[in-house]
């Protein structure tokens, strides 16, 4: 089986072994192969007690990446949990070993750095990348340099980042420019660069929306939903799907929900004049990990949105959180980013877009504790009492 890297413009051929993130076109580069697994060997794996298939990314390795399995740099993660609640389905990503969905693409960049001898890995990040990149780079025993918005990165992701022995750079500027210096930089100082830009993270991604397909024993929903920033996950399950669609893994084609905030809102806007032109804005938001504005997986999550019939939404700050409430209080929990799902699925509901009966899934992408400043500046009075040490103090407190 061969793999390579295809420009998703020109369609020029890349060998895989190439340090190369876009096409001399400039256009971004997506991992391509000659064939696809029966999808039963996924599903002979489950039983396994083998580190590679307890990994819910290398147990699809084959359509991952062709890799000797030795080589492979797995914590392992992902097998997260599906959860149905309220009529709903939630894929929680925030079990992932570092709290997010980024370990999924991390751990195949991680692998191709090690197997392309790179010395650092780099990224620019809103918080979750980061962690994900410096714990493994931990493993693999790699430099790691991350790129972040001075003050814009909720504390205990950058800590986790700074704990697993990453140097952070807190540039003064925000995402975007970060995002636009470590792609420069990565070029000039030869540092393997692994955000989404990098083919091989996608290709890891993918394994949400796998997975998730055989959680439910390969019937498809009708509707995947995700939150949406710089748009790898809209891409990786824009490409999940149409290969699991062509492998004849599923036989009906659900339809992608990114959802993004309305302060953040480039795709959205794109996506109202039929994806006529891209916007580049800047971006705000309280959902810190998805204050982007000019997405570098564009592209990708245009053609992603057209072969699912899919649709971009937006939500406000004050849905986001109302939504985020929902999801803490049905005791599963989410970072703010993740609740754009739920929230989309209500207006998107509103609207007669998504219909009753319909089976949707909503992607939770990041865990409760990694924004807790978002839930400590919303908590009810009524629900955090400080009193005396004494009985009727208690007494009082809960009449
Ligand atoms: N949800 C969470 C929790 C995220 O951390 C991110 C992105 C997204 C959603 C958006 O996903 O970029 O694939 O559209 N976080 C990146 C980071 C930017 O640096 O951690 P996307």
């Amino acid at each position: 089986m061969s793999e390579w890297l295809q420009c998703i413009g020109c369609e020029r051929r890349f060998d895989a072994s190439e340090v190369r993130y876009t096409c001399e076109c400039g256009e971004l580069l997506s991992v391509e192969r000659d064939a696809m697994p029966d999808r039963a060997i996924f599903d002979a794996r489950l039983a396994s007690r083998k580190t590679i298939d307890k990994s819910g990314v290398w147990r699809f390795r084959e359509a991952v990446l062709n890799v000797d399995e030795n080589e492979i740099v797995t914590h392992p993660e992902g097998s997260t949990r599906l959860y149905e609640r309220g009529g709903i389905l939630f894929k929680h990503e925030g079990e992932n070993p570092t709290g997010s969905f980024k370990d999924r693409g991390m751990t195949v960049a991680m692998t191709q750095a090690k197997r392309l001898s790179a010395r650092a890995v780099a990224c620019a990040s809103t918080g979750n990348t980061s962690a994900s990149l410096a714990a493994y780079a931990a493993q693999a025993g790699l430099r790691a340099i991350v790129f972040i918005p001075a003050g814009k990165v909720a504390t205990g992701k950058l800590a986790q980042t700074l704990a697993y022995g990453a140097t952070a750079l807190h540039i003064r500027g925000d995402f975007d420019a970060a995002m636009q210096l470590v792609r420069e930089a990565s070029d000039r100082l030869a540092i393997y660069l692994v955000n989404s830009i990098n083919p091989f993270r996608i290709e890891g991604q993918k394994t949400i929306v796998w997975e998730l397909l055989q959680d439910l024993e390969w019937n498809a929903p009708d509707w995947i939903v995700v939150p949406a920033g710089n748009l790898g996950n809209t891409s990786a399950f824009g490409k999940a799907l149409r290969e699991a669609f062509d492998a004849g893994w599923i036989t009906k084609m659900p339809r992608l929900a990114s959802i993004q905030a309305t302060g953040a809102n480039p795709f959205y806007r794109s996506y109202v004049d039929a994806f006529a032109q891209r916007h580049r804005i800047a971006a705000e938001t309280i959902a810190s990990a998805i204050r982007i504005g000019d997405p570098v997986s564009h592209r990708k999550a245009v053609s992603a949105i057209q072969l699912t019939n899919g649709i971009v939404e937006q939500v406000t700050d004050d849905e986001l959180m109302r939504a985020k409430r929902e999801i803490d209080e049905m005791g599963i929990g989410c970072e703010p980013a993740s609740a754009t799902t739920l929230a989309g699925v209500k207006k998107l509901r509103a609207a007669g877009v998504m219909r009753d009966g319909e089976r949707i899934v909503c992607v939770l992408t990041g865990h409760l504790l990694k924004d807790t400043d978002a839930i400590m500046r919303n908590v009810p009075p009524e629900r955090m009492i400080e009193i005396d040490a004494t009985m009727d103090a208690v007494v009082n407190a809960l009449r």
